[in-house]
């Protein structure tokens, strides 16, 4: 029987309507060694992905933020990709969204030639948005082959308010991490003093960075919280350069 979620032909054409799918068979996980084929000779840059959705900006700027953290750990190179917008050009206009960044749409097939992976997107109800759960939907095919197994991940996010479930936002994604087998990777609280100050409103916390955009989108992120977006990409760079050597 194949699995019934999805099959590398779907994967292959997510957005498009599915035809009659020949089961296939589930691979025994344990056939090949994964992760020893992830070995990659000294020379070669270990490849953060920065994977995110952002409908205002916010996730974007933090996004930024992370890869400047990871290009400052030696031999790594953070590459930002966005994903797949769900919503029409006539929707987007009534939610005022501005223009998407210019930054490539992800190809689901590219990521098994990243080193791992740092994933951004907004709450929607205190979970993720939609087209982040859209783009995970995609992944059906890599996960029958184990094709990110043993890649280290970390997550971030962005709510309207505070309490508007920034923790819930990245714990209700955690399954998508370990189902893939992927290595959770949170920053913590290795920042310092920053994290435990009461003295500034601030979003972030030790499950990834984070900031508030507001009801109307008009808060933008505060120093520490790029602060702390560009510690969590160097933090995660460091740790995927040693699961990578
Ligand atoms: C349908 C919908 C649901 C939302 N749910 C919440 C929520 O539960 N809590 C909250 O604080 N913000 C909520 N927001 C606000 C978004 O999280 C906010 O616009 C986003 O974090 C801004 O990030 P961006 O600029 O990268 O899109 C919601 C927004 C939309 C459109």
């Amino acid at each position: 029987m194949g699995n019934c979620w999805s099959s590398p032909k779907q994967a292959e054409t997510a957005a498009s309507p599915s035809p009659a799918v020949e089961p296939k068979p589930v691979p025994p996980v344990t056939e090949e060694p994964v992760v020893e084929a992830q070995k990659k000779p000294a020379a070669m840059a270990v490849k953060i992905y920065i994977v995110f959705y952002s409908t205002y900006g916010h996730i974007y700027k933090l996004a930024q933020e992370q890869k400047k953290g990871v290009d400052s750990v030696e031999g790594c190179e953070g590459i930002l990709y966005q994903v797949p917008e769900l919503l029409s050009d006539e929707i987007l206009a009534k939610m005022h969204a501005p223009p998407k960044p210019d930054v490539p749409v992800l190809d689901v097939h590219d990521l098994p030639n990243a080193d791992g992976f740092i994933f951004g997107f907004p709450t929607r109800y205190g979970t993720m948005a939609a087209q982040f759960k859209a783009f995970w939907d995609a992944t059906g095919g890599l996960w029958q082959k184990g094709a990110l197994v043993g890649k280290p991940a970390t997550m971030f996010t962005s709510t309207a308010s505070q309490g508007g479930g920034q923790e819930t936002t990245i714990f209700t994604s955690l399954p998508n991490i370990v189902h893939h087998g992927m290595v959770y990777v949170p920053p913590g609280y290795g920042l310092g003093a920053p994290m435990y100050g009461l003295d500034e409103v601030r979003g972030g916390s030790g499950w990834g960075a984070g900031t508030f955009a507001a009801g109307d989108g008009s808060r933008q992120p505060s120093k520490l919280e790029l602060d702390f977006a560009e510690y969590q990409g160097k933090y995660f760079a460091q740790v995927a350069k040693k699961l990578a050597a």
